[in-house]
């Protein structure tokens, strides 16, 4: 990274991620900007990198995670908020990508509106089921709300990932304001998704960390640049994962990159 430091700015790159808390939240502010091909690409990737990977679809209410891997579930979080299920019991274990998936339900209003304590209880347990994984990839809704803000407190490592656009910039540098609020010593990285090149994605990044510089007197260092790739597109609409069905196309090569920088950091 060239990111230059000053003594005044705070930077992620201090911080280690905390083997306790090896849980890595995927943030955005805006939608639609591939959170969840990424979250679901990520946990792939670090399965065939030997890690035990629990996926957990975060996004409350209108989870995708199923959706995009084509599974149907047995089990998922409507079973854990009805009380029926303990975290542990709902999850589902996705054989072809060898990890753990905790599928919510879309169209759920129970899930979608958690009161606090709930999403308090939510936390800590899946706080605890984190101890039986190496890590945990969890897919944040969009937005900034408080289901947002409480889950990605959860996390020792948060990942916003943004596109060229500059409303998706606008929304990651809020998200990363208000996170930064909350933990100045949050461990934030960025990955810049879709970008036309390699060069675009820094100009990208460059932009953003301008931004928290100037404005947050933080750094948040950048962890990958995904490619615009027409396979990611294809893989959805096959309801397959891109790393069984285009194993070698840009993306899912640039999705391995960011996480060899990712285990590099440990
Ligand atoms: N690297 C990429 N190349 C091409 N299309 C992409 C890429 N990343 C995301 N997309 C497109 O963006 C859409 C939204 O992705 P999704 O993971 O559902 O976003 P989110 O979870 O942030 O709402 C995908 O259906 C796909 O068409
Ligand atoms: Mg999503």
């Amino acid at each position: 990274m060239n990111a230059v430091q000053n003594s005044t700015t705070r930077s992620a790159a201090s911080n280690p991620l905390d083997k306790k808390r090896n849980i890595i939240a995927i943030a955005s502010g805006k939608g639609g900007v591939g959170k969840t091909w990424f979250s679901i690409t990520l946990s792939h990737a670090l399965a065939r990198r030997n890690q035990r990977v629990l996926l957990f679809d975060a996004d409350l209410g209108l989870a995708n995670v199923d959706i995009q891997l084509g599974l149907m579930p047995e089990r998922d979080l409507g079973g854990v908020i009805s009380g029926r299920l303990s975290l542990a019991q709902a999850k589902v274990h996705f054989d072809e990508g060898n990890f753990d998936v905790l599928a919510g339900r879309s169209g759920s209003g129970g899930l979608a509106a958690l009161p606090p304590n709930r999403l308090n209880t939510l936390g800590s347990d899946l706080l605890e089921l984190s101890s039986s994984y190496d890590r945990v990839v969890m897919d944040l809704g969009a937005g900034i709300d408080r289901t947002v803000r409480s889950l990605s407190s959860r996390a020792g490592t948060t990942l916003v990932l943004t596109n060229t656009e500059p409303t998706a910039l606008t929304d990651a540098y809020a998200f990363i304001k208000i996170s930064i609020q909350a933990n100045p010593a949050a461990d934030i990285r960025i990955v810049i998704n879709n970008c036309a090149s390699h060069a675009e994605g820094r100009k990208t990044y460059e932009t953003l960390r301008k931004a928290c510089d100037s404005f947050l007197k933080y750094e948040p260092i950048l962890l990958g640049m995904i490619r615009h790739d027409v396979s990611v597109l294809r893989s959805i609409r096959n309801q397959t994962a891109i790393l069984t069905r285009y194993p070698n196309c840009d993306a899912a090569d640039d999705v391995r990159a960011a996480v060899d920088v990712l285990l590099e950091a440990r």
